[in-house]
């Protein structure tokens, strides 16, 4: 059997699309938030970084609103990463923070949570567990553990109500005892409906950890099907992944992802119900890139034309030729058709053709209609019991959709 997933859990899969942000001191070196380790930067010199910290163009207002119109429905933010940095007013914990960096003076959580609940944005918080700064970590490690929780509480305390917490860092001291029930138990305690994830690295996709974490995640990774055959729980799945290949700004860094590969990723995490996590690196100063925010307005209008299907559906047992598939809310089926190109005439038309019969298998229940969700063309279709033929036009002159969708009207058996 299949468990029902708790409310939080079944809310957080209908929001598919996600915003993940990292940002901290390393922001100004534009050398990726690892810089610190992997340069060797000693903590004393690293610490001339807080002390040009001034975050003068992070403007979460606009972030917020950005991804309320890419179609993004949560913000997840490095509160604090590895470098030992909050964004948050600790409240003392630490004076390594934003309201106590010179030149900030800002406790960057409370704007950003603020805009998110102001955009209809759910706000998620990264916390790192591991940590580069604070010698506690390293010296003693209960104690670090008792900060990480007080810190944590701090979190869950100040700000309202919050989406969740994203931990990241485990995986950095695998044979230690973590305290993951305790760490759990703060937030369960203050947030009962906040989502708890904890990142399992690169290495271990989409593995199941502590039975109070509410959803897998697959860094860098085409999310794999979960089978949830005789889980205790219900758990999501999402997945995270750089638009180029660091989640910290790198400068020099020019291997972006194209919007079609994005929306292509898009589509393959909601065949699956996976979360799609899709991340940005702001400027030192807090400015979100121009490449990056046009890849986002290109994904949200992407959702706009055809996509908005992606939210309520749930995977299918439909199975399409390549990368086309079918997913599924309560009233529609929704096909997904990759490779279509454009259609018109061969002097001008270079994307090619892919226009034709598109076959899905294990199609249950009679098929009653079939439109393309972009612009409300009806197609032609044949059915023979479970195998669907639809003939599935190319994109119109003027438009390439990538991938489009066609939603059908299909009579329960
Ligand atoms: C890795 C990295 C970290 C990054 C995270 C995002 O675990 O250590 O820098 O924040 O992935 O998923």
């Amino acid at each position: 059997m299949i468990p029902t997933p708790e409310k939080r859990i079944a809310e957080f899969e209908r929001k598919g699309f996600g915003m993940f942000i990292h940002y901290g001191l390393y922001s100004q070196m534009g050398k990726g938030e690892w810089i610190m380790c992997n340069g060797r930067i000693p903590d004393e010199k690293y610490r001339g970084l807080f002390d040009t910290f001034t975050a003068k163009d992070f403007d979460a207002r606009a972030i917020a609103r950005l991804a309320k119109k890419s179609g993004m429905n949560y913000i997840t933010l490095t509160t604090r990463h590895h470098e030992g940095f909050s964004l948050y007013d600790t409240k003392g914990l630490s004076d390594y923070d934003a309201p106590h960096a010179p030149g900030c003076r800002r406790d960057l959580i409370r704007e950003f949570v603020d805009a998110c609940n102001d955009e209809g944005i759910m706000p998620m918080f990264y916390h790192t567990t591991l940590d580069w700064h604070v010698k506690s970590f390293n010296d003693d490690f209960p104690a670090y553990l008792k900060y990480l929780r007080d810190s944590v509480e701090v979190l869950c305390t100040e700000y309202g109500k919050i989406g969740g917490l994203w931990f990241d860092g485990n995986w950095s001291k695998p044979e230690v005892d973590w305290e993951e029930d305790a760490l759990y138990a703060t937030i369960r305690r203050h947030q009962p409906d906040a989502l708890i994830i904890n990142n399992t690295g690169l290495g271990a996709q989409g593995k199941l950890g502590n039975p109070e974490i509410d959803s897998v995640t697959f860094e860098q990774a085409r999310p794999q099907p979960m089978n949830r055959e005789g889980m205790e729980k219900y758990v999501a799945a999402e997945m995270c992944c750089t638009m180029n290949d660091h989640w910290g700004v790198g400068d020099n860094d020019y291997n972006y992802k194209s919007l079609p590969e994005l929306i292509e990723t898009l589509c393959a995490c909601r065949r699956i119900g996976a979360n799609f996590l899709l991340n940005v690196g702001p400027t030192g100063d807090g400015a979100i890139l121009p490449m990056q925010k046009c890849l986002i307005e290109g994904i949200g209008s992407w959702i706009s034309a055809c996509g908005g299907s992606i939210y309520d559906s749930k995977p299918t047992a439909i199975e399409g030729d390549g990368k086309n598939f079918a997913i599924a809310d309560e009233n529609r089926t929704y096909f997904f058709i990759h490779d279509l190109g454009i259609f018109g005439q061969a002097h001008v038309t270079v994307a090619g053709n892919g226009e034709g019969i598109k076959h899905f298998r294990n199609v249950k229940g009679r098929v009653k209609s079939i439109k393309y969700v972009d612009n409300g063309e009806e197609l032609t279709f044949i059915q023979k019991w479970d195998d669907l033929f639809i003939y599935a036009p190319a994109c119109p002159y003027g438009s390439n959709y990538v991938v489009r969708v066609a939603e059908a009207e299909i009579e329960a058996e």
